[in-house]
């Protein structure tokens, strides 16, 4: 009998799906997709996407869900107990760490809006106000300092206390209620939408591709976008992967975290463009595009405020599942290689975010001037992250995998020592041993360029 490493970890397979699904399912998808798909201009942008998820994205998933579960570690520990011999790989984990802890900092300041935006909407302040005004709020909010830190605080405090309950107590129980909840509320956002007066130049717009506005950093948006939206290249997948059981199949689980989390992407997509267009609004608005654009939509539908509350409210969830798997990397590293306990883990490790994290708030307000290569703290963070760190963070991975880690290994954790067929390998493993690392050298190279 294989060993169910139940107590380390996840307790059935269809609970590792989605917490993985909810870590992968976020701000990401709701929030970063829709305006990344507007400043690029739309439906050829998708399908370049939808490309790079499925064949470079499930590979590289594949890759990482690989070592978190043969080495039953965290990211640091991972490279530890599979490269023994060769502690220059645990650069990766270092890498991994970093990443893991810079991403927490800008995204819980976007999650700590979604907070703002339930009390504005509870609170009725948004209903009956014109788009104009709606945008004007958002420009106020996000100009301040104290609210939006306050919000960034309660949120880190949220995902710490889930995270001091468990893996299964916290992140697996949570996200098993969430995530269908999130799902049936997407689908009736997108047939309010859908019906409004005005709606088809949306839908033109996400799904007719225009192919001459695709550029070089459109492909690189594209890329950054993909491994972001899968949390790909920071150790979060490595981090659950090995929570995985032993007897679940990998290809499966992947595919189903890659599926579902492009489908909420799409659909976040028809939920906000036809309103775009209905409203006379601009596709490429960057990253106030949600909080400008839906609370318009909100205001023209009957019981619309308590649809505005669900909204921020399942917005706030998404991005809170996401905040777990994030924070889930550093604590199981202090736990494992620090040998603290969770509780403190998650509370040293979520004042450390917040210390980098107040800066990127700031950085809409007072610090709004502080510019680091033409960009806002905010912004460096972003980019630094999705075109450099987790690019090099992925292709390391896969080079571990395709070349480090001797095949025969590879072959048995896919195959669950031989218990499963795992066909698909040849293809697998030939990705993820050229063309993965290629494509993704390639963006690399771009990037710096650019
Ligand atoms: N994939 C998440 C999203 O799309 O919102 C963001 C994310 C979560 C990135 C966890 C990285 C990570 F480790």
């Amino acid at each position: 009998m294989e060993s169910t490493n139940n107590n380390r970890g996840f307790s059935s397979n269809l609970g590792a799906i989605l917490a993985a699904t909810g870590g992968a399912i976020g701000l990401g998808n709701i929030w970063r997709f829709p305006y990344t798909v507007g400043v690029n201009g739309g439906g050829a942008f998708i399908i370049m996407y939808i490309i790079f998820v499925f064949l470079l994205g499930v590979p590289i998933l594949m890759s990482e869900i690989v070592i978190g579960r043969r080495s039953q570690q965290n990211v640091m520990g991972a490279f530890k107990v599979l490269a023994p011999k060769h502690k220059a790989w645990l650069g990766v984990g270092v890498l991994s760490i970093v990443a893991a802890l810079v991403i927490y900092a800008f995204y819980s300041v976007v999650a700590g809006w979604t907070l703002n935006y339930i009390v504005l909407s509870g609170s009725g302040q948004l209903s009956g106000k014109s788009p104009a005004e709606i945008s004007q709020m958002f420009a106020d909010f996000t100009h301040g300092s104290f609210w939006p830190l306050i919000y960034q605080f309660i949120f880190l405090g949220l995902t710490a206390s889930i995270i001091i309950l468990g893996v299964q107590k916290g992140i697996e129980k949570y996200t098993k209620i969430l995530m269908p909840i999130l799902l049936v509320l997407m689908i009736m956002m997108c047939i309010r939408s859908l019906t409004l007066d005005g709606a088809r130049q949306g839908i033109d717009f996400l799904f007719k591709p225009d192919f001459s506005k695709i550029n070089g950093n459109s492909v690189l948006d594209a890329l950054g976008q993909a491994l972001f939206s899968l949390s790909i290249g920071m150790g979060a997948v490595c981090t659950y992967g090995s929570y995985i059981r032993k007897q679940d199949n990998l290809f499966t689980t992947s595919l189903w975290i890659a599926g579902a989390d492009t489908f909420i992407a799409i659909l976040a997509g028809v939920a906000i463009f036809p309103a775009v267009f209905a409203f006379g609004l601009s596709p490429a608005a960057g990253p106030s595009l949600v909080y400008e654009v839906l609370p318009n939509v909100f205001n023209s539908m009957p019981g619309g405020m308590a649809f505005a509350v669900g909204f921020f409210m399942l917005l706030s969830i998404a991005a809170l599942t996401s905040t777990i798997s994030l924070l889930e990397v550093l604590v199981l590293w202090a736990v494992e290689e620090l040998h603290w306990s969770r509780r403190k883990s998650a509370i040293i490790l979520s004042l450390a975010v917040f210390t980098i994290g107040v800066f990127c708030t700031l950085s809409f307000g007072p610090l709004s001037h502080v510019t680091i290569f033409g960009l806002t703290i905010f912004d460096l963070c972003d980019k630094l992250t999705a075109t450099y760190m987790m690019p090099i963070d992925a292709l390391l991975f896969t080079l571990f995998i395709g070349w480090y880690l001797p095949k025969v290994d590879v072959y048995d954790e896919l195959s669950n020592s031989g218990q499963l067929k795992a066909r698909y390998f040849k293809v697998y493993y030939f990705i993820v041993r050229y063309i993965a690392p290629l494509a993704l050298l390639n963006i690399l190279i771009a990037g710096i360029i650019s």
